[in-house]
């Protein structure tokens, strides 16, 4: 018999305001600045993204909805999953694709959708449950970085990272990252994951620099984040939104470049921040993926790839790993 969703919030009250003055004191004394990226994602931002997913020039989401189409009812045999448990999962609009494949396939029991998001946390758990009766759903608010040994769920479990957010993570968080995963499943249990795959610079970078500008307004979000949150005083308007194709390291840099010279106050820091005119602060990586490179990722974290798909244009590729 199933129950009704359950939220379970992992986070403080006060997080987003302690661990956000902690992050945002760290970046800006930097150089170059930077913020990190979790921070874009307040109501409007998972909002923002969601327009984001539907753009012309951003076809990641519909590279990997193709793949998840095409193989989600293999995963489920292969699989044969109880659990599914999503990380960063937004909306979990293409995770339907697979607990439709786990439902037809008789074994789905339990879903367990994490994010730092609350808002898109609250609406997806909510749709989800009314959507899969026969399974029990839970929606934990929290940071897949920190706070993976508290998530809920019964063997044997398949967890789904997708939209190519590991990409998001910095390559010492990717290794420690996938090792928390690891070190939260049983031999035998499975990894499911979303990498963008390197391509051609100009459709990476327009894939980050959309015409109608939504990408834009997304990456300026986290100024509108640190002026509520932090008391500080961005003039939102006076960052031009950067796209920036890093070809040694293979992945896009999100920049804010201040159009001006001009002095931010944050008021919670107690902190005054100059920034030249031109200046770029760094907001975000996308890294782009190939195979081996990630094949070697999952093994030094203790997974063995088992199953590689890609679009039929190469732009994405998913992987299916079982924990060693
Ligand atoms: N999985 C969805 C959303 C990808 S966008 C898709 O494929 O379309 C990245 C998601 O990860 C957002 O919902 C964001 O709120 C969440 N996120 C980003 N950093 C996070 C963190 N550190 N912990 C938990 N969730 C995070
Ligand atoms: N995981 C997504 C990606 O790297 C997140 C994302 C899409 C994003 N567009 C963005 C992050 C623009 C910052 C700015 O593709």
């Amino acid at each position: 018999m199933r129950t009704d969703p359950v939220l379970e919030v992992h986070l403080p009250e006060d997080h987003a305001a302690r661990s956000l003055a902690a992050d945002a004191r760290r970046g800006l004394a930097a150089t170059p600045k930077s913020l990190p990226p979790k921070w874009f994602y307040d109501a409007r931002g998972s909002e923002l993204f969601e327009q984001i997913t539907r753009l012309p020039e951003y076809y990641p989401t519909r590279a990997e909805r193709e793949i998840l189409a095409a193989r989600a009812t293999e995963i489920a045999t292969v699989t044969g999953a109880h659990t599914l448990v999503e990380l960063g999962s937004g909306s979990s609009e293409k995770t339907r694709l697979l607990l439709d494949a786990l439902r037809a396939g008789g074994t789905l029991a339990q879903v367990v959708v994490l994010d730092v998001s609350e808002s898109a946390l609250r609406d997806a758990s909510r749709a989800l449950g009314a959507e899969y009766p026969q399974a029990q759903v839970t929606g934990v608010v929290g940071d897949f970085t920190e706070h993976l040994g508290l998530l809920p769920g019964e063997p044997a479990r398949l967890v789904a990272f997708l939209g190519g957010t590991i990409g998001n993570l910095l390559p010492d968080e990717r290794a420690k990252f996938l090792a928390s995963v690891r070190e939260v499943l049983k031999p035998g249990e499975w990894l499911l994951l979303g990498t963008d795959l390197v391509k051609d610079p100009a459709t990476l970078i327009r894939a980050y620099d959309d015409a109608a500008g939504v990408t834009a307004e997304f990456n300026r979000n986290v100024l509108h984040v640190l002026n509520r949150e932090l008391g500080a005083d961005f003039a939102v308007d006076s960052f031009d939104h950067v796209s920036h194709w890093n070809p040694d390291a293979e992945w896009i840099e999100m920049r804010l470049r201040s159009t001006v010279s001009q002095r931010v106050h944050i008021e919670a820091l107690v902190l005054d921040v100059e920034f030249a005119a031109g200046e770029e602060m760094l907001t975000e990586v996308s890294a782009k993926f190939r195979r081996p490179g990630v094949t070697e990722e999952l093994a030094a974290a203790g997974f063995a790839l088992t199953h590689w798909w890609t679009d039929a244009e190469d732009r994405f590729a998913l992987s299916l790993a079982r924990a060693d």
